[in-house]
């Protein structure tokens, strides 16, 4: 007996044959998609396959040209870049656009969330990437959204960064629990992270997998590698294959780091 269905939930989206189109291009076609309240989704799928056009049609940034879109009104978007304005401290691109009663007491409390509250007054050029990138995650929050819609957020960061931040987004999304969407280029980031995985292609999902594993992961787990090798192999990566070297012949990977960055 599970103790609840998933079904008789509403859903935090849902899309029934959506299409998105540049010219003659059908980049998005006719997709449907359901991601459960809270729960965590990572996107793989080949460079140019429509990841960052889905995302954008779902953060509301362009519109979709058929097909049925529900999403929550709360959501909000972080990018591979931080887009922070250079001008504007690190507290006032945290609430840019947003109304609020006491703005800086509210970008404090974010930034505390995401370890920077001693950055309060940095200016974006005087932070790092990652502290950049934590600054974008701060004013993702204090949309309080239903959905966070993630595109590669980690993929400029350097490997221990991206650990660091792994760690942040699992514990930001345990507090808030809004639906993650996490488009990502790393196999082994997607099964870290997330719930379910879909696979791209054609403007389609043309392969979906539930990560059952329990957290916190490590991805030396069996059940962990079992996860990955399928989604190699769907993704027509060898194992054999340089792009998938494992960590058994790659120093920094067997020191623990994750592979980055398979190009798939
Ligand atoms: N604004 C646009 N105008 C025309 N074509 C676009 C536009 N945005 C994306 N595309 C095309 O849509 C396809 C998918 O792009 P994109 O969603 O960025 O892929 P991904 O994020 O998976 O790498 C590509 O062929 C790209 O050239
Ligand atoms: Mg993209």
């Amino acid at each position: 007996m599970t103790a609840y269905t998933p079904t008789d939930l509403p859903a935090a989206v849902s899309l029934r044959g959506v299409v998105r189109q540049f010219g003659d291009n059908r980049v998005i076609d006719a997709l449907d998609l359901d991601i459960a309240p809270g729960e965590f989704v990572a996107l793989l799928g080949a460079s140019g396959s429509g990841k960052t056009t889905l995302l954008r049609t779902l953060a509301g940034l362009d519109p979709a040209d058929a097909g049925e879109l529900r999403v929550p009104e709360a959501r909000s978007a972080v990018f591979q870049e931080p887009r922070l304005m250079p001008w504007k401290r690190a507290w006032k691109n945290v609430t840019l656009g947003v109304r609020l009663a006491d703005p800086k007491a509210r970008a404090l409390q974010a930034l505390t969330e995401v370890g920077l509250a001693h950055r309060l007054e940095a200016y974006p050029a005087t932070l790092s990437g990652g502290e950049s990138q934590r600054v974008a995650l701060a004013r993702s929050l204090v949309r309080e959204p239903k959905l966070l819609l993630l595109d590669e957020p980690f993929a400029a960061l350097d490997a221990l960064t991206r650990i660091r931040m792994h760690r942040l987004i699992i514990e930001l999304w345990r507090a808030h629990t809004p639906a993650v969407l996490l488009v990502t280029h790393d196999v082994d980031e997607a099964v870290l992270l997330s719930d379910r995985i879909i696979v791209l292609e054609d403007g389609r999902i043309a392969e979906e997998l539930r990560v059952d594993l329990a957290r916190p992961r490590e991805n030396g787990d069996l059940g962990f590698t079992a996860i990955r090798n399928r989604l190699l192999s769907l993704l027509g990566v060898e194992k054999d294959d340089p792009a998938s070297l494992g960590r058994d012949h790659n120093p920094f990977i067997a020191a623990g780091y994750p592979l980055s960055a398979i190009a798939i």
